[in-house]
């Protein structure tokens, strides 16, 4: 039996995971500058929470959670990151201690759905949640800070596109509005739409199916329906937005695959790299009934999930940076064992080093040193041990010279500094 990682779920080994650290690096560096801190909630969930918050009729819940019984009790594999914080956020009656929480996470989420490039069944997201502001000030906030991550993450080539969806009452015009369109439409639909039809119209919106995209092509638009408290929300997202000079498309049949929404709704799209169809990196947009539904007080919501697989296949054309380490070359077993210590007093200092000591020649070191991305290499052989000194060959500028040994802690440390500047993340 050949054991395999069951399907669409991936492993990440070590050759891959300096990238993951640099762009969790990068995610937290910038949400913590506005005062974002880390939660970390169960990857377990009781069933019914999933059920209540993403809403029964959504294709999460209807049909891609791994579910299982345990001691009589319905669990399921978190599928997102929202209903977990949520849940959270009630039992420990944060509301009570502050009004306004900024929370993050970054983990695994579980959906069943079918794999392609970009859609996974484990996959990792990293998000926020905003807990007790009802916006719109924030809500540009939000939008913009997304901005300015892809910026700084070398995806400046980003597509923003906003909705509102409008408070529940909006929501009930327009799900009637909808139907009656439709209705008569219902024969061009998918037979999954179909059957959903009069439960849930507002999937038919975000359904991938090519006959229902013709059918909701002329569809009313709900920003059509707003009530005066929902246009003013809106109409001051888009303020502060233009303030800002954020790029964003208004795209008015944008409603995402969960039911939770209200008001604001968002998602980022790319097209760079090694992006398939799966493009959207980010989805989000504010829930203010769900802190209410899952039994806390009145607290208004906002927050985002992005999926880091295909923020990394959209980062795949960009060139790997030189890495932050140190390469030691010791050639013949005096320099073995001169290089035993020689690593131990750089790493005392904080230098990642890795000692090649497996007596090979200096070319198949040298060229270990080049494929392992090495910004410094040592080489050390009898001869510079008996004059006291080392070759220190920095691999990116193309440089060598010979360092006194005593000297060698210092220079490698510089030679590091100097040379992390242009780095992401770092
Ligand atoms: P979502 O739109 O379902 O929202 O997912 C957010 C992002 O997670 C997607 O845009 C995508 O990048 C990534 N993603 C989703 N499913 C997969 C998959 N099967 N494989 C790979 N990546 C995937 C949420 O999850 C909400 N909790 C976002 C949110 C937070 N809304 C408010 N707060």
């Amino acid at each position: 039996m050949n054991y395999r990682a069951v399907k669409g779920m991936n492993d990440i080994l070590p050759d891959e995971i300096e990238r993951w650290h640099q762009l969790e690096a990068t995610f937290r560096q910038i949400v913590e500058r506005y005062r974002y801190a880390e939660t970390r909630t169960p990857i377990l969930e009781h069933t019914e929470l999933f059920v209540r918050s993403i809403g029964e009729t959504t294709d999460v819940v209807e049909k891609e959670m791994f579910t299982f019984e345990r001691s009589k009790e319905s669990l399921s594999m978190r599928p997102e990151g929202t209903a977990g914080a949520a849940r959270a956020y009630v039992e420990h009656k944060v509301h009570a201690r502050e009004p306004v929480s900024r929370w993050y996470y970054a983990g695994p989420m579980f959906r069943a759905e079918r794999p392609q490039r970009g859609r996974y069944r484990q996959f990792y997201q990293a998000g926020c949640e905003l807990y007790g502001d009802p916006g719109p000030v924030c809500d540009a906030e939000m939008i913009d800070m997304l901005v300015a991550f892809f910026s700084e993450l070398g995806i400046p080539e980003v597509q923003v596109r906003v909705n509102s969806i409008g408070g529940p009452d909006a929501r009930a015009a327009y799900r009637t509005a909808l139907l009656e369109f439709l209705r008569p439409r219902a024969g061009e639909l998918s037979e999954h739409a179909r059957a959903r039809l009069e439960a849930n119209p507002l999937r038919v919106l975000d359904s991938k199916d090519p006959r229902d995209q013709a059918a909701v092509a002329d569809a009313p638009s709900i920003l059509d329906l707003l009530p005066p408290a929902d246009r003013q929300h809106w109409d001051q997202l888009r303020r502060g937005l233009d303030a800002l000079g954020t790029p964003y498309e208004v795209q008015p049949g944008l409603v995402r695959g969960l039911d939770y929404y209200s008001r604001t709704l968002f998602e980022i799209n790319a097209s760079t790299g090694e992006l398939g169809a799966q493009n959207t990196l980010v989805g989000g947009g504010r829930y203010d009934g769900m802190i209410r539904s899952l039994g806390g007080p009145d607290v208004p919501a906002i927050g985002f999930a992005m999926g880091l697989e295909r923020i990394l296949l959209a980062m795949s054309d960009s060139t790997p940076q030189a890495s932050r380490f140190c390469f030691l070359a010791p050639i013949g077993e005096q320099a073995q064992t001169a290089a035993l210590k020689l690593a131990r007093d750089l790493r005392s200092a904080g230098v990642t080093v890795d000692l090649d000591g497996r007596g090979n020649s200096l070319k198949s070191m040298l060229r270990r040193a080049d494929a392992t991305r090495a910004r410094i290499c040592l080489v050390l052989g009898e001869s510079e041990l008996e004059q006291g000194v080392v070759q220190l060959k920095d691999l990116a500028a193309h440089e060598q010279r010979n360092v006194p040994l005593a000297a060698v802690v210092a220079a490698v440390s510089e030679a590091l500094r100097s040379a992390s500047g242009s780095e992401v993340g770092a």
